[in-house]
């Protein structure tokens, strides 16, 4: 081994620079913490940015009946009640401050006519609540918070990926990491690490992600031993593009619906009314993803197998000016004219609702000084997250982690790293070197893709699932001998060969989570257990690593203090 590599030292490390990220990084830096930010992406090129329709805030600016209470029954009761209650709570109480203080750093939002934020309506919530710019609502989150943290002076280190965390005697002690553009090494020191890098949805086929989501976040923390929470909890946005082939997937905003679009089928009719009948098409995802499908398997699809959106009823200025996006997205991409006619849609891989285990006050997970936010952390969402949930989720649990982090730094002495760690993940990464070219990391991972999208989708069974693991052992071995041509420089191929192995960790840990969950729940949808089961809201499916090997088991679920039970009581509509 070569010992080559760079140092860099800081109190707290980020990683992962989208939303969660970058607050997490304003917050330890306020703390006086030494902050560095690695993305192994462009800053600023995030899936924070899919979040195009709002952030969800009980600002009661347009609906003034709204309050923390009714925003906290509408996330457990969008969740299946499977939610962390404390971080649900914390989340609709913190969000409207969260927001104010994203406009005092410069977000530009839509307004009512009184000037206040304006606010839209999303599938689940009671009221209108979502807090807008437009259909850019996620870019205009990140574009603040980026320039703040530039402003402030966060130290960023892009395209750098990191491949392991390194411990000191169980708990975090720093990172190894290599630039992705010189394939030059580098090791981070720290006290304290956030994970904020997203979720897995290349993993599947039809995606709203892009190339960064291959579940990095979640597989470092439970190769360092943290748990891994509720895993099988994948969310199918219902509405991505179907046509033309080369943009299947990308994201058709909710508020597409949020502003009166409705959906139809290819006999013209209204097909919400048969499957949510009061909500319609602003029924949570969960059941609108069902729907759709539902809708293309029993024939009623449209010519390239999805559903019609249609929002051409509404004045072509009105459409222009709520969702800018989405009329230029479609006319661009597919030659639609979105104010003449509708849209064609279906469901794509958008979320996970699972992740890391994280304390609710902290966002700590069980690795002392590894902490988590965002949607690499689980137990906000429960089993199906709501529309809009996600960029509260990521200002609220960011800040948390941010301060979290920052005072643990202040509490630790400095950790001492372990060559012997920095020796071996160089010998991983540079592997794929060292084979002879069998096997291709873009054949492997095209077939990961397939798997996951036939097997482990929106309807799931125990055949598929048990089939889905041997699939997935299989592409193990195949991964395990992938080769990569060329050097170190500029080679996406070996990028390739360690994502894959992040998606295979984290992929198995989904399916190994829905084989076990004998029930239906939120987005979780089991056609040989098609009920719930109230055993299941009781416990929390955790996946470990032990002993070398994937281990599942199941945590008890802290009771829910008695004044929530009673304001998720308050309601029954
Ligand atoms: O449809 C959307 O605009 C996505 C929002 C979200 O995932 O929160």
């Amino acid at each position: 081994m070569t010992a080559n590599y760079e140092t860099r030292e800081h109190d707290v490390l980020i990683i992962g620079a989208g939303g969660a990220g970058l607050r997490a990084s304003l917050e330890a830096l306020a703390q006086g913490a030494s902050v560095g930010v690695v993305c192994k992406s462009l800053l600023g090129k995030a899936h924070t940015v899919m979040a195009e329709g709002g952030i969800a805030a009980a600002m009661a600016n347009v609906d003034t009946a709204d309050n923390w209470k009714t925003h906290f029954r509408d996330t457990m009761r969008g969740g299946k009640l499977l939610n962390n209650w404390r971080m649900a709570q914390l989340h609709a109480q913190e969000s409207p401050d969260r927001v104010r203080e994203l406009e005092q750093w410069g977000a530009l939002f839509d307004r009512t006519e009184t000037g206040d934020i304006l606010q839209r309506a999303f599938g689940g919530h009671t009221f209108k609540r979502l807090c807008h710019v437009g259909d850019r609502t996620g870019l205009e989150m990140i574009r603040t918070l980026q320039d703040r943290g530039v402003q402030q002076g966060i130290d960023v280190y892009m395209e750098c990926t990191v491949t392991r965390l390194l411990t000191d005697g169980g708990r975090v002690a720093g990172a190894f990491a290599y630039w992705r553009e010189s394939g030059r090494l580098i090791v981070f020191k720290a006290k304290s690490i956030v994970i904020a890098t997203g979720g897995i949805g290349k993993a599947w086929r039809v995606t709203s992600n892009s190339w960064e989501y291959t579940g990095d976040g979640m597989a470092l923390a439970y190769e360092a031993g943290a748990e891994l929470m509720d895993m099988e909890f994948v969310q199918f946005h219902p509405t991505g593009m179907v046509w033309p082939p080369g943009v299947q997937g990308i994201l058709v905003t909710e508020a597409v619906r949020g502003e009166g679009g409705i959906l139809r089928n290819k006999l013209g009719e209204r097909f919400m009314e048969k499957y949510d009948p009061k909500r319609m098409e602003l029924s949570t995802r969960d059941v609108v993803a069902r729907s759709i499908y539902t809708e293309v398997k029993e024939g009623r699809g449209t010519e390239h197998g999805g559903a019609y959106l249609d929002i051409s009823q509404k004045p072509a200025e009105y459409v222009k000016k709520k969702l800018p996006s989405m009329y230029h997205q479609f006319k661009e991409l597919a030659d639609v004219d979105i104010t003449k006619g509708p849209m064609e849609v279906g469901p794509t891989c958008h979320y996970v609702m699972g992740g890391i285990r994280v304390g609710a006050e902290t966002a700590e997970s069980t690795v002392p000084g590894l902490f988590a936010a965002g949607e690499a952390a689980a137990g906000l969402h429960g089993a199906n997250r709501l529309g809009g949930n996600s960029l509260s989720d990521l200002l609220v649990f960011g800040r948390r982690a941010g301060l979290a982090a920052a005072q643990h730094a202040k509490q630790v002495s400095a950790p001492s790293i372990d060559t012997a760690q920095i020796e071996q993940s160089e010998r991983e990464l540079l592997a794929p070197f060292s084979n002879t070219g069998v096997e291709s990391p873009y054949a492997v991972h095209r077939d990961l893709q397939e798997v996951m999208q036939n097997l482990v989708g929106i309807f799931r069974a125990e055949e598929d699932l048990k089939k889905a693991l041997v699939e997935l052992g299989k592409l193990k071995a195949r991964a395990a001998k992938a080769g990569v041509e060329g050097s170190r420089l500029f080679n996406p191929g070996w990028h390739l060969s360690y994502d894959l192995k992040s998606m295979l960790t984290i992929s198995e840990a989904v399916t190994h989570s829905a084989l076990a969950r004998k029930e239906s729940r939120g987005a979780h949808s089991r056609i040989d257990f098609p009920n719930l089961d109230s055993l299941w809201e009781k416990k929390q499916n955790i996946i470990v690593r032990e002993n070398g090997a994937m281990q599942r088991r199941e945590n008890p679920v802290e009771e829910m203090p008695a004044e929530l039970k009673q304001v998720l009581a308050e309601d029954k509509s």
